[in-house]
């Protein structure tokens, strides 16, 4: 009796497990794509999915709805395991209704988050969905709202990662925007508020998905992306990694492993030219003091003036902010405040330690850049640093001028730890443009005004460009040598692991979003 009734379920389940059938899954196949319950196999421990309402069924009736069988109502919820560490997972399934979200669909998904949000473990949405399904009206729309509202309580509280595996579209891509980390696919990932046919009727225009949304438009250009992979499989593994590296919530200390040394290739004292003109790539810097050399970035592709992601130093996930003078000399933007910011507050939510790595020679001037908000951009960079509560640890490895020297993690906004190398110039701005500011009546009416100038340049660089005088007022902490900062760095995390600042009573402020 018990048997039959035990093949009764498993013949129920391999039916649903079929999706939108066979002809669909052939077609999301012919994409380059996996069905949604392929990815959450590839993406977590090998068995450890547990899933759950699998026979939940879609309660619509027009539009010929109510003949419709639609398998699991296009979504697959469920938990399991990353690396070890319990994550909540939902998926949807393009091949029933197109991933559509009807009522039940988003029933189940809020079910999930609330498991997450109650177990206080990450969230991992993997979209694949043509948006509020648009026969059941407005109880698609309130599905949707129900889901961004869980989103914005768990914010903060839980890591919430939003996974695009198709044409997603409406609410699908509002959801994510909502989340921590956006993981996209080449040729995979689209994104957009409206499709190309509602485009069409609406404004007469032809365009393709990849071009109004694709994932390389995401990740360079808009900015909705946090991580680009070239395949599904490279797109799980990023997300693992993500996992090994991140507290499971917000009340959870920073994940920490055996420590292990940089590797030798990475030469601190022979990354960073002496000449504050020459680039390099910061990134060898972080490299060169991070456990196994192993940097983890975030936002690659976009705003590459600015440098974010995770590592580990002693074992200890910590975050790395770096200006990257190989992009625009490192300068401060509207898109690489937005970045660098938002990052530090994911870093302030989660008990993950900043370290910053400076050298740059400020905001960037100009028309463009004043018209597009960099005041109010620059804003939120200065906020979040000023903000933050967690151990704050600051390196001066050659220019800090202006905005940039305050903006970088300085003291002022409260660092706990500010270092400097004995070739960091600390000034209001470059010795050049100084120079011909202050000492313009001396230059204009000397007999030779170039050399007049060259003199003027020099007394500015030996008075203000040098970490010394930063040094005197306590606005650093120590002059070390390049290759003393991992030693440094390590100690000021050490012994500020206990940190514990008390900050204004207030329901909450109101950063320059
Ligand atoms: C119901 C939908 C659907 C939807 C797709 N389908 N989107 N059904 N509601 N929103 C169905 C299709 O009818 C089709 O069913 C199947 O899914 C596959 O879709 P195709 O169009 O064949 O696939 P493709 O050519 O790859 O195009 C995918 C797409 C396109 C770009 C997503 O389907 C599309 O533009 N859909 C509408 C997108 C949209 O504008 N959504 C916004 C909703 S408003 P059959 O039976 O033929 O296989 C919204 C509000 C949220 O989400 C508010 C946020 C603030």
């Amino acid at each position: 009796m018990t048997k039959s009734k035990v093949t009764e379920l498993e013949q129920k389940k391999e039916k649903i497990f079929l999706g939108g059938g066979l002809k669909a899954i052939e077609k999301q196949k012919a994409m380059g794509k996996l069905t949604a319950r392929e990815r959450i196999i590839a993406l977590l421990d090998e068995g450890s999915f547990h899933e759950y309402d699998i026979f939940v069924e879609h309660d619509s009736h027009d539009f010929g709805m109510q003949n419709k069988e639609l398998p699991g109502d296009g979504v697959i919820i469920g938990t399991g395991r990353i690396c070890g560490n319990p994550v909540a997972v939902f998926a949807q399934d393009f091949t029933v209704a197109g991933g559509s979200l009807g009522h039940m669909h988003a029933r189940k998904i809020t079910k999930i988050m609330d498991y997450a949000q109650n177990m206080r473990i990450p969230l991992i949405g993997i979209n694949d969905s043509g948006g509020a399904r648009i026969q059941e009206g407005v109880n698609a729309l309130a599905g949707y709202g129900e889901i961004f509202f869980r989103n914005t309580l768990a914010s903060g509280v839980i890591p919430q990662i939003s996974v695009i595996l198709g044409p997603c579209a409406g609410g699908a891509v509002y959801s994510p925007a909502l989340t921590d980390f956006v993981f996209v696919v080449d040729k995979v990932s689209k994104m957009f508020i409206t499709g190309p046919e509602v485009i069409k009727t609406v404004l007469g225009e032809e365009i393709s998905q990849e071009d109004l949304g694709g994932a390389r438009v995401h990740s360079e250009v808009a900015g909705n992306a946090h991580f680009f992979a070239e395949s599904e499989d490279e797109c799980f593994a990023q997300i693992r990694k993500l996992i090994s590296l991140i507290p499971a919530n917000n009340s959870a200390p920073a994940t920490s492993e055996k420590q292990q040394e940089p590797k030798k290739d990475y030469k601190i004292d022979q990354i960073v030219p002496l000449d504050p003109t020459i680039p390099y790539d910061v990134r060898n810097v972080i490299r060169s003091i991070a456990d196994d050399s192993d940097f983890f970035e975030v936002m690659e592709l976009f705003a590459a003036n600015i440098v974010v992601g995770f590592g580990r130093i002693d074992g200890q996930t910590v975050g790395f902010v770096a200006n990257q003078p190989a992009v625009m000399a490192g300068v401060l933007d509207c898109d690489s405040s937005d970045k660098a910011a938002r990052f530090i507050r994911y870093c302030d939510a989660f008990n993950i330690p900043i370290v910053t790595l400076e050298d740059l020679p400020g905001y960037l001037p100009g028309i463009d850049q004043e018209h597009s908000g960099v005041i109010r951009h620059g804003a939120k960079l200065l906020y979040a640093y000023s903000e933050a509560t967690v151990p704050k640890i600051t390196v001066i490895m050659r220019k800090a001028y202006g905005g940039g020297y305050i903006a970088m993690g300085s003291r002022h906004l409260r660092a706990d730890f500010v270092f400097a190398w004995p070739q960091a110039e600390i000034a209001v701005m470059g010795p050049d443009g100084a120079a011909n500011i202050i000492f313009r009546k001396e230059i204009m009416e000397a007999e030779n005004p170039e050399e007049m100038r060259k003199v003027k340049i020099q007394e500015y660089k030996d008075k203000f460009a040098n970490p010394y005088v930063a040094a005197s007022k306590g606005y650093i902490d120590s002059v070390i040598a390049p290759d003393e900062t991992r030693r440094f760095v390590a100690h000021a995390l050490k012994v500020s692991k206990n940190k514990t600042v008390l900050r204004p009573q207030k329901k909450h402020g109101i950063p320059p979003f």
